[in-house]
């Protein structure tokens, strides 16, 4: 949704609408809109901090990849669970715990913290992963674009303010993945 919002902005800069009011242009539109989303300097830095391979990763094929997930989930915090629950938060939390949301008893019985290396597996083959859960997505077999997703999913939702805030449940938990 904060994509939505940043291309109407860009596009608005574009015919000069965004003009008119502040004179300098040099503010990038969704820092004024977006508080929460990190500034492009600092998603530059959080990616440049991920361990190899993410942190030579392409962003905006990530965005791309994650075109393949928006249908059913959000990223931003506070977003809302659709057909799948919300991404926010999500590395280093424990599998199945948003609240407020029904997971399959498969999901719920996986015994594990997010990390990339389980979202890697997870997303080349969900049905395979964890047998009897209820993500209908098939999969994503090139691990080039997995990387690129999973880059942008940890720049994304909140990585690093889970390890600096308090609001992640499993701060702790989050920080061996670094
Ligand atoms: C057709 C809808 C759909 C699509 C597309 C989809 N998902 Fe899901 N996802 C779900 C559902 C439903 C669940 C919960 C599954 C369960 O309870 O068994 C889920 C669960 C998850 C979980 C586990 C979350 C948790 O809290 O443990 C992750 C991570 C995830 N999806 C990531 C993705 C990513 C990344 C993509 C895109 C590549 C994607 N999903 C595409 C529906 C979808």
């Amino acid at each position: 949704m904060f994509d939505r919002t940043k291309m109407a902005l860009a596009a608005a800069g574009v015919l000069g609408l965004a003009a008119c009011g502040q004179g300098g242009g040099e503010t990038p539109p969704a820092a004024k809109t977006a508080a929460t989303q990190p500034s492009p300097a600092e998603v530059q830095a959080l990616l440049a901090s991920l361990p190899a391979p993410y942190n030579t990763a392409d962003l905006d094929n990530g965005r791309r990849q994650f075109g393949l997930c928006r249908s059913c989930h959000t990223i931003a915090e506070g977003g809302p669970n659709l057909t799948g629950p919300n991404l926010h938060g999500m590395f280093g939390r424990q599998a199945a715990s948003v609240t407020g949301y029904r997971y399959s008893d498969a999901l719920q019985a996986a015994d594990f913290v997010w990390d990339a290396e389980r979202l890697n597996e997870w997303l080349a083959n969900p049905r395979t992963y964890l047998p009897g859960n209820r993500m209908t997505f098939a999969g994503l077999s090139d691990p080039e674009k997995r990387v690129d997703l999973i880059a942008y999913l940890k720049v994304e939702s909140g990585f690093s303010s889970a390890v600096t805030t308090n609001d992640a449940p499993d701060a702790a938990a989050v920080a061996p993945d670094q």
